[in-house]
């Protein structure tokens, strides 16, 4: 099924979709919310919402099926997919960090020689390694990141930190900043992409 409406693709739950809802209503796009539907159609415009999984957005938008997006560039990057950054939005800021146990042996990155690190961003974690020189094992994960050193499966984690409050709840601390990430303004191609009034609006 294929319309010719412009599509922007948003996170359907999670750290950045609040924002990026409201960053869009200031822009004076009002979206009609259609029951559990994970499409809403714009009220001033020619124009649908799509809610996704954020890890998902990257392909849409690489594959000119979501015009628009709002991303962390956390994901982009992870997942290093070609889209245009239109600009930066002033919200979702985070770190990407390598994380130990509080009583770890591990005092500092070269320490991870030979560790295991789990984590859900395999390839930001494996460019930082090689450009270190830092033979680790990763070990790729979905989620609940936090929880594998105490479990054994890890001995340090590569993940999001915001409050620190998920590194505090497991009693693990920082040992290294690998990305410092915010939202996205992203599309697929910006000189292809028609319908000249939301262009400006999203340039401007
Ligand atoms: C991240 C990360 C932590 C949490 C950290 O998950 O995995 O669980 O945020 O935030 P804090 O420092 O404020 O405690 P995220 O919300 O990105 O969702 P995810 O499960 O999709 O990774």
């Amino acid at each position: 099924m294929k319309n010719n409406r412009l599509k922007i693709a948003i996170q359907k739950k999670g750290r950045l979709s609040e924002a990026s809802l409201a960053f869009l209503n200031s822009l004076g796009l009002k979206f009609i919310p259609n029951g559990h539907s994970l499409i809403q159609q714009c009220e001033n415009m020619d124009l649908d919402l799509v809610l996704l999984r954020d890890d998902d957005i990257p392909e849409y938008v690489s594959r000119g099926v979501a015009d628009f997006a709002i991303i962390g560039q956390n994901i982009l990057l992870e997942k290093q997919m070609r889209v245009d950054v239109i600009r930066e939005l002033d919200f979702a800021k985070c770190r990407l960090d390598i994380a130990v146990p509080e009583n770890s042996t591990i005092k500092t990155p070269k320490d991870l020689e030979g560790e295991r690190i789990a984590t859900t961003y395999p390839q930001l974690l494996k460019e930082y390694l090689a450009k270190n020189n830092i033979n680790s094992a990763i070990i790729p994960i979905k989620g609940s990141v936090e929880i594998t050193p105490e479990l054994n499966l890890a001995d340090a984690i590569c993940d999001v930190v915001q409050t620190g409050n998920t590194l505090k709840a497991h009693n693990l601390k920082p040992l290294v900043t690998i990305l410092e990430s915010k939202a996205l303004l992203i599309t697929n191609n910006i000189q292809k992409v028609g319908k000249e009034e939301l262009k400006e609006l999203l340039l401007k």
